[in-house]
């Protein structure tokens, strides 16, 4: 399965995707890494590792004219499907019905908790045992749609957002390559197929 990866800035979800493709046995590619921000860094790592980029800002244009050249870029790519990997920019309503039930997101919390931003420092907050991580089909909503898997990662005492994000970061880059592995062999997906079967029940 041909996959595209959309990014805005490191990158390094992408290139733990990057890295487990690279395994003979993994059953999807990268072909292509785009991004909306030309000088985001994760692109020039993609590039080093042979993989085409694409990037390009998103400033003065309408959310729907720039979803649309992107749309243009992963078509030409022959993508099948679309993971979002620290895509910081809302997607129109367009763009995500083009990709319906092809386009997967990593978020860094447990969802459906603390969707959005601060998701870390909202988690110790409020004094949750856990965190984590989650990886979900793109709906037109943010931070929504049917979660595919997630890893609960233990908030220490001591925890700030950012020692909390570190952690949580090493179980987004296990976590996302295995899941799209599955989802994209669609073998074992509980919560896609319960989620289609109770889209039919309706
Ligand atoms: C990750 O924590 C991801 O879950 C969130 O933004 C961060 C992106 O990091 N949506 P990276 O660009 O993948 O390193």
């Amino acid at each position: 399965a041909k996959v595209a990866v959309l990014i805005s800035g490191r990158g390094s979800n992408m290139a733990a995707l990057l890295y487990a493709a690279k395994a003979e046995s993994c059953p999807y590619e990268i072909v292509l890494v785009a991004a909306n921000d030309p000088d985001a860094p994760g692109l020039a790592l993609a590039a080093a590792e042979g993989i085409a980029t694409f990037g390009h800002s998103h400033k003065g244009l309408k959310r729907a004219e720039f979803d649309a050249i992107i749309d243009a870029e992963l078509r030409k790519a022959g993508a099948h499907y679309v993971a979002l990997a620290g895509y910081m920019r809302l997607l129109s309503p367009e763009f995500v019905a083009g990709w319906e039930n092809r386009m997967l997101n990593i978020h860094p919390s447990l969802l459906p908790k603390y969707k959005g931003l601060d998701t870390h420092q909202k988690a110790i907050d409020a004094g949750d045992s856990h965190a984590g991580c989650s990886v979900h089909i793109v709906t037109a909503e943010l931070d929504d749609g049917p979660v595919l898997g997630q890893t609960p990662v233990a908030i220490l005492p001591g925890d700030t957002a950012d020692t909390l994000a570190a952690r949580i970061l090493i179980a987004e880059h296990q976590l996302y390559s295995r899941v799209l592995a599955d989802f994209v062999t669609r073998e074992r997906q509980p919560a896609y197929i319960l989620n289609q079967v109770r889209e039919r029940a309706l």
